[in-house]
Formats: C-alpha cells, sequence, structure tokens
C-alpha cells in the first residue's frame, strides 16, 4: 500500500480542490440556467444537505479505516462476500467518463486564457458567436487546447499526490474566490442581481420533473466528488486525529457557496444585459467576458486570473478524478504510475476525442446516439447514473455490511452520539431510498 500523508489541512485543501471546480463554475450555473432556476437550486441544496454531506462522511470513514485503494476498502472492510464486495470498488472507473469530457472543458478555458490577453468581446451575441464557432467548426484549436489539459493532468498526476495538489491549491483556491467576491460585489451594483436572486432562489415548481430531480441529484454528487471512492482515496492519506464530521463539512460548505455565489455572479450579469440564461455549457464563456470586456484592460487583468485561477480549479479537480484509479493499479498491480498512467489515459484520451469531435458539427452524426452527442452521453451516464448509483452501494455498504459500532468508533471522536444517530439514519435509509425514488421516477416517467 503505497498512499501517502496528509496533513489535516493537507486532507481538507485536497478535498475541497476536488471538490471545487468545473462543476461549481461551469456546470452548476449552466445546468441550473436550463433547468428554469429555483427548483433546481433547491432540490440540489437539499441533496447536499441530507445526502450529500452524510455520504461525503461515509466515504471519509471508508477510507480512513482502510487506508488502502477503493476496490481493497470493500474487500477489506466487509465481513463476509469480500470477493463480491470488491466489484463495488469498481465505482472508481467512472472517473474516466467524467476526465474525458472534464479535460475538454479544461481545454476551452485554457484557450480562453489566451483569448484574454486579446480584445474580448463586447456583445453577447459577439461573445456567443466566438464559443458557438470554437465548439462547433474550430475542431483544431478545441484538440489542440484538450491535449494541453491532457499532458498537464497526467504530469502533475505522475509528481504523486501530496506535493503536486497541495502546492498548487493552497496558491490558486483563494485567488479563485477573491475574484468570485470581487466580482459579487460589483454584481451587486447591477439591475440583473435581483432578478438573478429570484431566479435561484424562488422555486419554480412548475419547471421540475423527474429528468430535472435526477440532474440535480447527480449534480449535488458530481460536485462534492462522490460516489466513484476519490474522497475515500484521498481520505486513504488523512492523519489519525482528523475531525471527520469537521472537515466533511468545511469542504460541503465551501463548495456550496462557491457554486451559489457563480451563479448569483453570471446570473446577474446575464440578466443586465438581457441574455438568456437558458444558453447551455457555453454560459460562462459567453456571460463573462463580456463583462470583462467592459472594464477595459482591466478587464483583460480580471479575465486572465479568473481564467487561470479556473483552470487550476479544474486541473486539480481532474487530478482527483484520476487518482483513484492510479492508487488502485499501482498498490494492486504494483504497476508504476507511469504505466498506471499510461492505460488509464490512453482511455481516457480516446473517449475524450471522440467526445470532442461529437460537438464538431462535421462529425457530430457520427457520434450521435438515440439523438445524443457522445459529450452529453458521458455526462449524463456518469454524474446522473454513476455516481448516484455509486452512493447508493457505498450508503448500503456503510449502513448495513459495515458493523455499527465499527462506523461508530471512527466516528466518536468528531461527533455526539444524537448527531451520529442523525448521520447514521440517513446513509441507512435516506439516501438509498432517495435515488431509488429519483431513478425509478426518472425511468418510468
Ligand atoms: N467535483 C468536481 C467539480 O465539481 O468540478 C468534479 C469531480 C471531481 C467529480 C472528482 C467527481 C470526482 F470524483
Amino acid at each position: 500500500m503505497n498512499v501517502a500523508r496528509f496533513s489535516r489541512i493537507g486532507f481538507i485543501l485536497a478535498a475541497a480542490g476536488s471538490a471545487v471546480g468545473l462543476g461549481n463554475i461551469w456546470k452548476f450555473p449552466y445546468m441550473t440556467g436550463e433547468s428554469g432556476g429555483g427548483a433546481f437550486v433547491l432540490i440540489y441544496l437539499l441533496t447536499i444537505t441530507f445526502i450529500g454531506l452524510s455520504l461525503f462522511i461515509a466515504e471519509v470513514i471508508m477510507g480512513k479505516a482502510s487506508r488502502n485503494d477503493a476496490v481493497s476498502t470493500f474487500e477489506e472492510l466487509a465481513p463476509r462476500n469480500k470477493g463480491l464486495w470488491k466489484y463495488a470498488g469498481f465505482m472508481i472507473f467512472t472517473g474516466m467518463l467524467i476526465l474525458s469530457f472534464y479535460l475538454i472543458v479544461i481545454g476551452w478555458i485554457l484557450k480562453y486564457v489566451f483569448l484574454s490577453f486579446t480584445t474580448l468581446p463586447s456583445s453577447g451575441d459577439a461573445a456567443g458567436a466566438l464559443f458557438g464557432g470554437m465548439i462547433s467548426s474550430d475542431a483544431f484549436t478545441q484538440f489542440a487546447f484538450f491535449n494541453l489539459a491532457f499532458f498537464i493532468t497526467i504530469w502533475i498526476v505522475t509528481r504523486g499526490i501530496k506535493k503536486g495538489i497541495e502546492r498548487v491549491n493552497l496558491i490558486l483556491m483563494p485567488i479563485l474566490i477573491l475574484i468570485l467576491v470581487a466580482l459579487f460585489f460589483y454584481a451587486m451594483s447591477l439591475d440583473g442581481f435581483g432578478k438573478a436572486l429570484e431566479f435561484l432562489f424562488l422555486p419554480n415548481w412548475d419547471k421540475i420533473d423527474a429528468t430535472i430531480i435526477l440532474k440535480a441529484v447527480g449534480h449535488a454528487f458530481f460536485t462534492l466528488s462522490l460516489g466513484m471512492g476519490t474522497i475515500m482515496t484521498y481520505a486513504a492519506s488523512l492523519p489519525k486525529e482528523a475531525n471527520i464530521a469537521k472537515a466533511s463539512a468545511s469542504v460541503a460548505i465551501l463548495d456550496t457557496a462557491i457554486a451559489l455565489i457563480a451563479g448569483v455572479v453570471i446570473f446577474s450579469f446575464m440578466f443586465n444585459a438581457g441574455q438568456n440564461p437558458a444558453g447551455g455549457p457555453g454560459l460562462v464563456f459567453i456571460s463573462l467576458p463580456t463583462v470583462f470586456a467592459s472594464f477595459g484592460s482591466l478587464g483583460n487583468i480580471f479575465a486572465i486570473s479568473f481564467f487561470v485561477a479556473l483552470a487550476f480549479a479544474g486541473i486539480t479537480s481532474a487530478v482527483s478524478i484520476i487518482e483513484p484509479t492510479v492508487l488502485y493499479m499501482t498498490s494492486r498491480f504494483k504497476y508504476s504510475r507511469f504505466k498506471a498512467l499510461l492505460i488509464l489515459g490512453t482511455i481516457t484520451y480516446i473517449l475524450g476525442v471522440m467526445a470532442l469531435f461529437s460537438n464538431v458539427k462535421d462529425y457530430a452524426s457520427y457520434l450521435t446516439f438515440g439523438g445524443k452527442g457522445f459529450f452529453d452521453i458521458l455526462d449524463f451516464t456518469s454524474s446522473s447514473i454513476l455516481l448516484p448509483l455509486g452512493g447508493i452501494i457505498i450508503s448500503i455498504f456503510v449502513g448495513f455490511v459495515m458493523q455499527k459500532e465499527r462506523v461508530y468508533s471512527l466516528l466518536k471522536e468528531s461527533m455526539s452520539k444524537n448527531v451520529f444517530n442523525l448521520w447514521y439514519y440517513c446513509v441507512k435509509y435516506l439516501t438509498p431510498v432517495a435515488i431509488l425514488i429519483v431513478m425509478i421516477n426518472k425511468i418510468f416517467y
């Protein structure tokens, strides 16, 4: 077994680095926009509070108890049927589906870093045309920046967990938060601000259907990096004395706060400019550059810092997506990190290239299946199906398979008996039942 040791703050930084990423700033606003706003946000917040946080803690105790890769964790901690439970650990492979489209989006962001040195588009239409043009017709640019994102990520992972991630996080996360907070204060002075708050926080139930509920639940998993063993893997490096509940809650609160701030900022700008909130995956790339453009050359500096920080937030998450499979291969099969990455990287790369070309209009028809492009298929299958399924498995494992006394002994130092009972109830019953209901609803209605 070859997990490195984190310092206490190191775990929080790495877990936060994993959680805070494109999910918060790119995906949350655009999904909210497409799903009509408030009701989506409410379901997302409820899922984070009652399901996400409990599962986060569940993953942490599993990792901390076994101090091993995710597959071995299930095998080791199961009192019976170890051989069978080991297969639950294969949830780590969901990461390859996620990473392949995630790297494409990091590629878009890297492209926007370069673009931020030039004159930014000053109207929504110009920004929309620029982004739309890149996605649907400029395969070369997208491909080049996808490669850059791919190689940066692989390079960081070959350097190992601790050194690579902790250092990068320590500098860039605060920069990203500072820029978002500055933009938030600016947004407060705009007419669009009130409309944005209304859009995000007034639930409009007529917009809600089974697909949107499933998407909100799936997104809560995605944003907290749950349901595929990432948090479990990082927790394997947690020092013994760490306060699990506090660490988990800090990460969940930070992650949610960043998504909400990003949402308010982006929608304030959109409404102010009279743009359509349901603009899809291009939302961040269309609304923000126009605002930066209105600040003149100061705006270029803002834009460069924002996209650089966002790229790094994405890269620290990308690293965490691939880390569970790397740890599995290096500790179980004694592969070198390089060999593990060669195998995982090749598969991810192929899936990524297919997803990338599925958005490009000349190739889209070859890469569209059942009316859905390959990019969307990867996103939907991983976030809305596989992560929630992983969540059900983890909750059943901690709630029914591991002995309650064992679970309690891992948590008793970080929560009172009453809080423990509440948490245990959420993990054991609420989580699997709620996710199942949502999924069944989606299938039948
Ligand atoms: N939580 C990341 C984000 O919000 O961007 C994405 C992610 C990271 C998903 C790690 C899953 C994962 F295991």
